[in-house]
């Protein structure tokens, strides 16, 4: 019975511990966790549909994104489009009236290129498109991906200073000179309005990778811990559970999940003991270029109820046990979907040790 015992008490002070110890990154991918709540998301996603017909429909865009190829069109004079060897028909000399770059130099007219296009592509497509687009700077050679609204916005205004197609296509002009003005129809203010209304959704400023904000994204903490005494055989498991957390507009997440713990001892009786507890998680999370944080409290939402059964040579045993540990863990994440965590938590006697693991997953 003494082994029996101990692996109760030991099933119950898994929660019973006070994580300190200090993180180790085993793992990077770089899938940035979405921090966003169900409603963000879906503002966001609307948001994003309004624009979507200027990208795919709006022939003052769309002629240069995919839905023209200069060198077929009926609507365009024949020419060569320039390759390795051939250097083709310059685009400028009859696209010679594009607007001027922001600090006053040339713009030179030419297609986007292939992966930019706008055309036979669904809203999370292009929404994924355009982020991908404005990934951020890289500043440790660890590049995002962390997309930035304002590089976005800084394209919608004048190309982010580059040659300047925005204003160009919004003067209707095609980059001609001597050309019925044709213009889009949105104005360019319109556009940038609804830029920022998508932007907006999320204070100004983007969150997590590609798809956050462009289609709904659920994660789960997963959660496990093993429970050991050195020199001897026993251990008590806590077996993987995920916490599927929910995020409020602020960042802050919660979820919850019952857990079982199974402990195994093999001593001269067969012992088994088990016991279950909800696990509550709360955190919060901000996943911008800037900042990247991902803090989690885990802890038991009651007192954990443990059972234990011994097959002794001189029969069965039972018992029931109830711990009053309430204990929390807190651990400092990054953020990162795969990112896994596994610190010592203190335990309540100085033999026992208690190695948990926490682990951000991405669910389907
Ligand atoms: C003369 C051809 C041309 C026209 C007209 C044009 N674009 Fe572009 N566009 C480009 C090229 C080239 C790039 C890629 C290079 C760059 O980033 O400037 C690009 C890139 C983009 C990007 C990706 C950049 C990002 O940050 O996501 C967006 C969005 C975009 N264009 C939107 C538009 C819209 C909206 C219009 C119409 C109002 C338009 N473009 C008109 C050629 C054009
Ligand atoms: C010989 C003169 C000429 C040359 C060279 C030329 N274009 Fe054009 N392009 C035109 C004319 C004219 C139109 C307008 C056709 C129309 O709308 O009826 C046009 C229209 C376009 C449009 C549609 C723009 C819009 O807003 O709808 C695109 C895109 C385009 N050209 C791309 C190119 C590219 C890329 C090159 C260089 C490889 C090029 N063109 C070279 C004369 C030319």
């Amino acid at each position: 019975m003494r082994q029996t015992t101990r692996s109760v008490a030991q099933a119950a002070a898994i929660l019973g511990a006070i994580a300190c110890g200090a993180p180790a990154l085993a793992q990077r991918s770089w899938i940035a966790v979405c921090p966003l709540s169900e409603p963000q998301s879906r503002a966001s996603v609307a948001a994003f549909a309004k624009i979507v017909p200027t990208l795919n429909q709006e022939p003052r865009c769309t002629n240069c994104h995919g839905g023209l190829d200069p060198t077929t069109s009926p609507i365009h004079p024949s020419v060569d489009l320039p390759s390795a060897d051939n250097p083709g028909d310059d685009c400028t000399f009859c696209h010679d009236n594009v607007v001027n770059k922001t600090n006053g130099e040339e713009s030179r007219w030419h297609l986007a290129p292939k992966f930019l296009e706008f055309i036979n592509k669904s809203d999370q497509q292009l929404c994924e498109q355009l982020k991908g687009h404005a990934e951020g700077p890289c500043s440790d050679g660890s590049c995002g991906p962390w997309p930035m609204a304002e590089k976005f916005l800084g394209h919608m205004t004048d190309d982010e200073g580059g040659d300047n197609f925005t204003a160009t296509a919004f003067a209707g002009t095609k980059g001609l000179s001597d050309h019925p003005i044709q213009k889009p129809r949105i104005t360019h203010a319109e556009l940038l309005a609804l830029g920022h209304a998508w932007t907006d959704v999320t204070d100004g400023e983007w969150q997590g990778s590609r798809d956050c904000g462009c289609a709904p994204t659920k994660y789960a903490l997963r959660v496990s811990a093993v429970t050991t005494i050195p020199g001897d055989d026993f251990r008590v498991d806590m077996l993987p559970v995920d916490i599927p957390i929910e995020f409020e507009d602020d960042g802050t997440f919660k979820g919850d999940s019952a857990v079982q713990m199974r402990g195994i001892d093999p001593g001269e009786c067969i012992a088994t003991s088990s016991a279950s507890t909800r696990l509550v998680a709360t955190g919060k999370a901000v996943q911008t270029w800037r900042e990247r944080t991902f803090d989690v409290t885990i802890q038991s939402a009651q007192p954990t109820t443990s059972q234990a059964s011994a097959h002794c040579p001189e029969g069965t045993m039972s018992r029931s046990f109830t711990a009053s540990s309430r204990d929390v863990w807190k651990v400092k994440m990054q953020g990162t979907v795969g990112e896994v965590v596994s610190f010592a938590a203190p335990s309540p006697a100085p033999a026992v040790r208690i190695t948990a693991r926490v682990e951000i997953v991405k669910l389907p």
